[in-house]
């Protein structure tokens, strides 16, 4: 059975698209900035406040408790996700409060691992003067940002896979881009503006041959596609609950179990220390305890856990096929004259994130044209400026879908587009 044929039911879980925007039917095109939430997850955040609410790890009372198994619970069904280990004492899966925070964790951790910070075994995540960090121009500035003010703090060297006339990741220079002297490789799994699905295959192959470290930008892939991060053999991983139908201030951090043992802390304070005192270093948690400092955001990440099961009741091969026909429609975008996709023209290797531009007309116009209509979808640089230099454009529109979008709408928002540069006199 294809998600069409259970559409109807799939797309009523969703109270927001049941509105109507200036007049129009909601049709909501903007899922890769943040995706919408079923009424099982909205209402797993509230069922929590109103009978578990209690802080977890911690206290002798039952609320406690069942706090804190609702917790781990939640944290084996993100793993179950994305095929992370779960068992006690193996965790891979860390929470953060985003994928922008689990990004920056790592940078941190490393960073603190280039200053001696957790003694040897922490020396393999040590960058000095000499090594090299690797991103790719597709990347969003979570990726980018923190792993340059990681190459400044250390003195390493920040380079960059380049990308081919249509944005995807230029994977079989891998050879040549990583060498011997690279210690991280951070690269997107799939770009946020031009949808393309990198093939990480070479680029593991190659980190790993050279000692290198592989962080996965997972952000628009664990949403849309089957995502083994065993199988893909990256070392570590972010993205969002918020993108995958979950809440918003929750993310997760995917680490190899032997890597998380070794990494450093990054944040500091209760619930991440074993030992304190006051006059000789602490004695830190083992993982993922070490790396969620502070009280967590609790209901949020155990409505997170729901997301991830709701994803899985529908199967991801059933999400990948039914957004592949989305994107099949999205991209006679192409066809609109005048009209420019930023990103893969074929369906192959993508997803239905489609960013494009219209000649002689500023995003922002064709987004308030396009929302006159009642559909919603992205303007801007979408936090990836060096992706839309690379195009040769400052800014750009974005359509991407989610497994609630129909056909329909995405060929709504292609007669919609067909009619902007009319409206704004463009010859
Ligand atoms: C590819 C990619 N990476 C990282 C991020 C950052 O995610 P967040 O803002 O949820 O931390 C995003 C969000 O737009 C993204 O699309």
């Amino acid at each position: 059975m294809s998600v069409l044929d259970e559409f109807e039911s799939i797309r009523q879980q969703f109270p927001i698209l049941d509105q109507q925007i200036h007049g129009h039917p909601l049709v909501y095109l903007d899922s890769a900035a943040t995706s919408q939430k079923p009424e099982s997850v909205i209402e797993a955040e509230s069922e929590f406040y109103r009978t578990i609410n209690a802080g977890v790890h911690r206290g002798a009372h039952e609320l406690a408790a069942r706090s804190t198994v609702a917790f781990e619970e939640s944290r084996a069904k993100i793993a179950r996700l994305v095929n992370a280990n779960a068992q006690e004492g193996e965790e891979e899966i860390v929470f953060t409060a985003g994928a922008t925070a689990s990004l920056n964790l790592l940078a941190t951790a490393f960073g603190n691992a280039s200053l001696g910070q957790g003694g040897a075994a922490a020396q393999r995540f040590a960058l000095h003067a000499g090594d090299e960090i690797v991103v790719s121009k597709a990347e969003h500035h979570s990726v980018l940002l923190p792993f340059q003010e990681l190459a400044q703090r250390t003195g390493a060297t920040l380079k960059w896979f380049d990308l081919d006339d249509e944005g995807r990741v230029l994977a079989d220079t891998a050879s040549t881009v990583i060498t011997a002297q690279t210690k991280v490789v951070a690269i997107t799994h799939v770009g946020n503006t031009t949808g393309a699905i990198t093939n990480i295959a070479p680029i593991v192959k190659r980190a790993h041959e050279v000692g290198a470290i592989v962080v996965l930008d997972a952000c628009q892939s664990v949403p849309h596609l089957a995502v083994d991060f065993h199988a893909l053999d990256v070392d570590f991983a972010a993205w969002s609950a918020h993108k995958m139908y979950g809440p918003t201030g929750v993310g997760f951090l995917y680490g190899k179990r032997e890597l998380l043992e070794a990494l450093p802390p990054a944040n500091f304070g209760g619930s991440m220390v074993e030992l304190a005192f006051m006059d000789k270093p602490a004695q830190y948690m083992a993982p993922p305890a070490r790396f969620e400092a502070g009280t967590q955001p609790v209901a949020q990440i155990v409505a997170a856990g729901v997301a991830a099961d709701w994803l899985m009741n529908i199967g991801m091969e059933r999400v990948e096929a039914h957004e592949a026909m989305i994107t099949r429609e999205l991209l006679k975008l192409g066809e609109v004259e005048g009209v420019r996709i930023l990103g893969p023209n074929s369906p192959e290797q993508r997803i239905g994130t489609v960013a494009f531009d219209v000649a002689g007309v500023h995003p922002h116009d064709v987004g308030q044209f396009i929302d006159a209509q009642g559909i919603a979808i992205r303007v801007g640089h979408h936090c990836a400026q060096p992706v839309h230099r690379h195009f040769g454009v400052f800014a750009s529109n974005r359509a991407s879908s989610a497994v609630y979008n129909s056909p329909q709408e995405a060929q709504q928002l292609v007669d919609a587009v067909a009619g902007v540069r009319a409206f704004f006199r463009v010859k």
